[in-house]
């Protein structure tokens, strides 16, 4: 799906809208409050979206929900299952790395593209600029492209 790049306001959005979902976060056991936002393909119907998520653990570790599939989880709610993602941001208020996990990446890439923008803190202060495809690389696909 080609689109004009991303604009840095569009990108502001998004680390502002992870950073308030953040701050919902439910992670009394991790204590790691992270906060995804996901910026939508503007379609025929409506404009680009974004739609945010955090974290909520659970007493039984393994039935945490990440952020970012908390995120995916809202739009496809909201919007219906046509969706598409432009971009992703991962934000923590840890002040730590937060690239988003490999079964994050998965689900992301169901909604998206190789090309999909993907934004993460690296922990040293900096926010990485990369792609699914390069997170994702040989991922697994029901159907080849
Ligand atoms: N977490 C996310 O929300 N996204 C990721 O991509 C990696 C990890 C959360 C899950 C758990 O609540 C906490 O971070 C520590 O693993």
């Amino acid at each position: 799906m080609p689109t004009a790049p991303l604009t840095s306001s569009e990108i502001a959005v998004l680390h502002q809208r992870a950073t308030e979902a953040a701050q919902n976060s439910y992670s009394p056991y991790s204590h790691f409050r992270v906060g995804a936002a996901i910026l939508l393909h503007a379609d025929e119907r409506q404009a680009g979206e974004v739609v945010r998520g955090t974290n909520i653990e659970n007493a039984s570790y393994r039935l945490t929900t990440c952020a970012e599939q908390a995120a995916i989880a809202a739009a496809v709610s909201f919007y219906g299952p046509a969706i598409r993602i432009r971009a992703v941001a991962v934000v923590n208020l840890n002040g730590a790395a937060c690239m988003p996990c490999g079964a994050c990446r998965q689900t992301i890439l169901e909604f998206s593209s190789a090309e999909t923008a993907v934004f993460y803190p690296s922990g040293a202060g900096e926010i990485v600029s990369t792609t699914l495809g390069a997170l994702l690389p040989a991922a697994f696909r029901l159907k080849p492209e």
